[in-house]
């Protein structure tokens, strides 16, 4: 069963070292987290694999890492300074701070037409606070999105030496857009990529690391000739979206969307965003803009823009004329997309019956904490029926929802009632001996692309052999662990929870044979396989 709710997701990645709350000895700072041992390497194999994609693997592409801090005029001439704002009131009865557009459409049922038509429906009492229903709401400001700060060693309170930590690294590519194309002899069309972090003060940051302040992207900007842009475009869309499925997405999962007109950037012509079926539904993974020629021109020299040094155009040889090029930005998130990624691959299933008793026990409780809920006063109503709804379903169906009740333990609203304590108490237990997770990663983005166990910890023949084995895999380049500190069954049940591929087992025969017993992970067959096969074999299945 796929993972029915953000939180079954946070609390694997929590349990097992992928995604930690940041400075959580300090009680932690909202939204933001820290990829632990496993998320790391999971995050890096995600963004690996996009470059190697769209850089390694074309001849039209080259890669760039620009710094973060630049010259406060690119964010002038870009737009950013002017526009990179959300609208946000004040609630004056509750001091709550809503972005004042999403509570026009949630109350309108439509987008405004500006900043006009919002302020125009707060004047008239027409919008009401969301938090406590007030309509006293002040006119809404904008709320610019870029995290300031200086460079030097004296802040002199001018804003003489103010940076910005850039708030996308797409403008890092067009301000290089001269250097790549003289260094690197291009010709139209070709691309420049880039992986790297970029900050913004969101309002609303949540979903776990869907949406944070602080997160990473991998960029292109496709250049072309003004007229080739819209093929352009298609064959990135294609593309990116067969990046997905290649890594193993689920086809029902991903879909298509084109923005309308009202939803495009100031500078895009056209915008299609590829979309994932979150477990809080649709949302966006990445957007494929056409640009157009924007960015070039806004950062040239011009009556409009004095400070730039140059201009941003290209040479035809063959047109024998100068002109600024269009652009197409495939633009990624590389946190949404290993959110994406983990969701995507998440499974549990029940995999023996429990014991009759424990079944009744378990049940009564469920039953118990779908009562408690009912009971409950002040809770918010759809929370309440969520929750009720999921409890009552769950002891229904009991054993078989087992896997289910796993989402409803981990779920930070369920928490807040005093039984789901005693409902984790029994649960929990039953859960770990008769379910299994599995995450069912593709091989090149699992964090650990084998496990070598010894049959018997015991056994220092095993042992040394066991250990020999994960040396020879990790000199091969493979990403190999030891393991000797549970039963074979156990270990595997860890190792498929954080998505390892392959395991190895290696037992009694194999010290007269040197064969290995290596286990897959999605159709859990066992093999016998000699040993010198092995790292080849695994190296040939992740290419
Ligand atoms: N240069 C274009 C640009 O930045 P965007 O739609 O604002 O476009 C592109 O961002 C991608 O960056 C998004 O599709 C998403 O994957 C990621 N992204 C944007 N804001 C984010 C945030 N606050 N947290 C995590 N990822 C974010």
């Amino acid at each position: 069963m796929p993972a029915s709710s953000l939180e079954t997701i946070v609390s694997l990645c929590k349990r097992r070292g992928f995604v930690f709350p940041s400075s959580s000895v300090y009680g932690g700072l909202g939204s933001t987290w820290d990829y632990g041992p496993l998320g790391v390497e999971l995050k890096n194999n995600v963004k690996r694999a996009w470059w190697r994609a769209v850089v390694h693997e074309r001849d039209d592409m080259e890669g760039l890492d620009a710094a973060i801090l630049m010259n406060r005029l690119v964010w002038k001439y870009s737009g950013h300074e002017a526009t990179f704002s959300d609208p946000m009131t004040d609630c004056r009865a509750c001091k709550a701070r809503p972005r004042a557009d999403h509570v026009f459409v949630a109350q309108k049922g439509r987008d405004p037409k500006g900043m006009v038509e919002i302020n125009a429906a707060i004047a008239a009492k027409e919008l009401a606070c969301p938090k406590c229903g007030s309509k006293d709401l002040t006119e809404a400001r904008p709320f610019n999105l870029m995290f300031r700060t200086s460079v030097g060693p004296v802040d002199t309170g001018d804003d003489s030496g103010l940076v910005y930590l850039r708030p996308e690294t797409a403008q890092g590519i067009f301000v290089n857009f001269g250097n790549v194309l003289d260094t690197m002899r291009r010709k139209l069309p070709f691309g420049i990529a880039q992986v790297g972090k970029a900050f913004r003060n969101e309002i609303t940051p949540g979903n776990f690391t869907f949406r944070t302040r602080e997160f990473e992207q991998m960029e292109i900007e496709y250049f072309v000739r003004p007229g080739e842009d819209e093929a352009a475009h298609e064959m990135w869309i294609a593309e990116r979206k067969r990046w997905y499925l290649d890594l193993g997405m689920r086809a029902d999962n991903l879909r298509v969307r084109e923005q309308e007109k009202h939803e495009l950037a100031h500078y895009a012509k056209r915008c299609v965003d590829l979309e994932y079926l979150f477990p809080m539904g649709w949302s966006e993974l990445e957007g494929i803009a056409n640009r157009t020629d924007f960015d070039l021109k806004a950062h040239s020299r011009s009556p409009g823009n004095p400070d730039a040094v140059g201009e941003l155009h290209y040479f035809d040889q063959e047109q024998k004329k100068h002109y600024v090029p269009f652009v197409i930005e495939p633009s990624a998130g590389a946190d949404r997309a290993t959110l994406a990624f983990l969701c995507d691959a998440y499974d549990d299933s029940l995999v023996k019956e429990p014991p009759a008793e424990d079944t009744t026990k378990l049940r009564e409780l469920v039953e118990s904490f779908a009562r408690s809920v009912a009971r409950r006063e002040g809770m918010d109503a759809d929370v309440k029926q969520r929750l009720q709804a999921a409890a009552e379903a769950i002891a229904a169906g009991l054993p078989a929802t087992l896997p289910r009740l796993i989402g409803l333990m981990d779920d930070a609203d369920a928490s807040k009632i005093e039984v789901m304590k005693k409902v984790r108490g029994v649960g929990e237990k039953i859960a770990e001996e008769h379910t299994r997770t599995v995450l069912h990663l593709h091989p090149r983005l699992a964090p650990l692309t084998v496990a070598v166990f010894p049959l018997k910890r015991n056994e220092p023949r095993l042992v040394e052999l066991a250990r020999g084995i994960k040396r020879d895999l990790q000199r091969t380049g493979l990403r190999a662990v030891y393991d000797d500190t549970g039963a074979i069954g156990k270990l595997y049940r860890r190792q498929d929870e954080i998505g390892t591929p392959w395991c190895i087992t290696v037992d009694f025969q194999s010290l007269e044979d040197q064969t290995v017993t290596v286990r897959d992970r999605d159709s859990m067959q066992q093999e016998r396989a000699p040993l010198g096969e092995i790292g080849p074999t695994l190296l040939a299945r992740l290419r």
